[in-house]
């Protein structure tokens, strides 16, 4: 099992680099995701106010209309996607754990944070004012999740943390992106709400990514490590929460995310940060690339080999969320 590198002269040497090589790196990166970010608020996409126009009430009632056509199996990747984005205290304090409160990691994780808040708030005004699901049930995942506290066990762990967060903002905007795919004929508005998510995250990501290809060139051997051990220990958030299994099974079935989407994502974290690139490695450091190579053919693999026992097995669970009912693939 992967531990946290406590030793904190394991830290401190992660934390020379990264005062060194990229810190200098963050002023250019925020001012280039400020110049690509797209200012939203949950109320554009779904107005409430006490005085709304009647072309914000025709809006509304479209939407609500809309949303009575969700089959179960998107309202459950909904639940999903929603007690994932409200893990978000969580993610803040390990953030802070790992750069501290000084600096522009400072003003980046403030800032990433209210971008994100955006998620789980329009997510929960949509489930909530289209009355899709259980909410109260949904409300008690998400008071048990944060209750919990989420500590994985790269906790603290810099280089870790950067390489875990360009997997995760991927595969969160894959998910939501891939969500909004499968509901785009029956509900247009969610899927554009889904839309303004991952659009979000693709930003997140590239600010993220950005950091660990650097990390890649100026500590090739101590990154590839971080690399590996955040796959093999890779984790969504939430995982332990009641009803998770059965859920991602659910989104897995229906190609929402699954294994082969996961492997996908890893693909494009390779691409993006050059790893068929490297040169001149040493033995530690090949061994480690192969290691890491081996994950996405393994995790299609594994896809192939599940795919149509996943899609049988969905039809066995009762979820709570959304009254006891059966999903049943179209
Ligand atoms: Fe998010
Ligand atoms: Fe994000």
């Amino acid at each position: 099992m992967y531990t946290t590198p406590t030793n904190p002269i394991i830290i401190d040497a992660q934390n020379d680099i990264i005062r060194t090589y990229l810190e200098p790196e963050l002023d250019g990166l925020l001012e280039a995701h400020n110049k690509a970010r797209i200012d939203w608020f949950p109320s554009d996409l779904l107005p409430s106010s006490e005085q709304m126009s009647a072309a914000e009430i025709e809006q509304v009632a479209e939407i609500k209309q809309q949303s009575a056509k969700l089959p179960d199996a998107a309202r459950i990747a909904l639940v999903l996607n929603l007690i994932t984005e409200e893990g978000l205290p969580s993610y803040h304090r390990l953030l802070h754990q790992a750069f501290g409160d000084k600096s522009t990691w400072n003003i980046w994780r403030n800032q990433w944070t209210a971008e994100e808040d955006r998620h789980g708030n329009i997510l929960r005004d949509y489930m909530r004012d289209c009355r899709i699901v259980d909410m109260k049930h949904v409300e008690k995942l998400q008071f048990q999740f944060l209750s919990d506290g989420w500590m994985p066990e790269w906790a603290g762990d810099p280089y870790a943390t950067i390489a875990y967060t360009s997997f995760q903002e991927r595969a969160t905007q894959v998910s939501h992106r891939n969500l909004g795919k499968y509901v785009q004929k029956l509900t247009p508005s969610l899927s554009r709400i889904l839309g303004h998510i991952a659009g979000d995250e693709s930003r997140h990501y590239n600010f993220y990514t950005s950091l660990l290809k650097k990390l890649l060139q100026v500590d090739v051997e101590k990154c590839l490590q971080a690399i590996y051990t955040t796959l093999k220990t890779f984790k969504m958030p939430g995982h332990d929460i009641p009803g998770f299994s059965d859920m991602s099974i659910t989104e897995h079935a229906v190609d929402i995310f699954g294994p082969k989407e996961f492997s996908e994502v890893i693909n494009d974290v390779f691409t993006f940060i050059d790893f068929d690139k490297l040169k001149n490695l040493s033995a530690h450091c090949e061994e480690l690339r192969e290691k890491i190579l081996a994950y996405p053919p393994r995790l299609l693999r594994f896809h192939n080999k599940l795919i149509n026992k996943v899609k049988e097995k969905v039809g066995d669970f009762n979820f709570e969320a959304i009254y006891q009912r059966k999903i049943v693939l179209a």
